[in-house]
């Protein structure tokens, strides 16, 4: 994998989606090392961190990798989904992730996706993020139009967790993973742009050409702040890993 010269945000092209999910994993695993076993991770869905979660399973089963002792907290959850729903994060998670290691169950955490009650339940949801002493470790995708988590654009960069109305435009790229365009849900509870930043290590993923116009716009262009992924230029450790694809404006 290459630095790339130049970009807004330290930026690996990859060879390959595999180089970028190995790199990831050793990541996860040096950190678990070094920490007990014990670390605090931030997932994401989408398609992008399939790769890697398969990764985290096979080391697992090769008797390599524990996430017994981890804490996560999902970036994000539609709401108005039971969490039994296929298409709902949490069954993604389980299908990925969860059900494939040993990971206690307890201690994963998604935003509250509930409408009844929900100011208050961000605000808890933030405290228990606090509680486990913060994200050591966050995994993020990006959306066509530039959002992290569900933070569509024009999301404040200290923004919390909170509810948000999801852009048409996600809806419809989301809508593959339910039955129809009718039954994707139009809000969904996101981490805040300004939850995000806070933990210690942002690492992006972003394949494939659907993602090349905005990664020129964000990693060459000028430091639009309406463009969520925009505010990763102010954090101390996040990088991006991106494929040739999604690369094939700025290389
Ligand atoms: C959804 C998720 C985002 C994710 C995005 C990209 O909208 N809420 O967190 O980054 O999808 O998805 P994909 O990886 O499928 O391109």
């Amino acid at each position: 994998m290459k630095l790339l010269p130049d970009t807004a945000i330290p930026t690996y092209l990859v060879e390959s989606q595999r180089e970028a999910n190995e790199a990831l994993a050793l990541e996860i695993s040096q950190l678990l090392g070094a920490q007990a076993g014990k670390a605090t991770f931030g997932l994401a869905t989408g398609s992008s961190p399939i790769g890697l979660y398969s990764e985290l399973v096979r080391l697992h089963r090769a008797g390599a990798l524990s996430l017994k002792d981890v804490a996560t907290f999902n970036l994000d959850e539609y709401m108005g989904l039971t969490p039994d729903h296929p298409a709902s994060y949490r069954a993604f998670m389980s299908e990925h992730l969860f059900a494939e290691t040993d990971i206690d169950l307890a201690k994963t955490h998604f935003p509250p996706s509930d409408s009844s009650g929900l100011e208050a339940a961000c605000t808890n949801w933030e405290g228990s993020i606090q509680a486990a002493e913060g994200i050591d470790w966050q995994l993020l995708g990006v959306g066509r139009n530039g959002h992290i988590g569900f933070n569509e654009p024009g999301s404040p960069f200290d923004s919390r967790t909170r509810r948000i109305e999801l852009a048409e435009s996600t809806r419809e790229a989301n809508a593959r993973f339910f039955e129809s365009m009718d039954e994707v849900p139009h809000y969904a509870v996101t981490m805040g742009v300004g939850t995000i930043l806070e933990a210690r290590r942002l690492r992006v993923l972003a394949f494939g050409d659907t993602k090349a116009h905005i990664l020129e716009r964000v990693l060459h262009g000028e430091d639009d702040k309406s463009i969520p992924l925009n505010a990763l230029r102010g954090h101390p450790d996040a990088a991006l890993y991106i494929d040739a694809a999604a690369a094939a404006r700025i290389g």
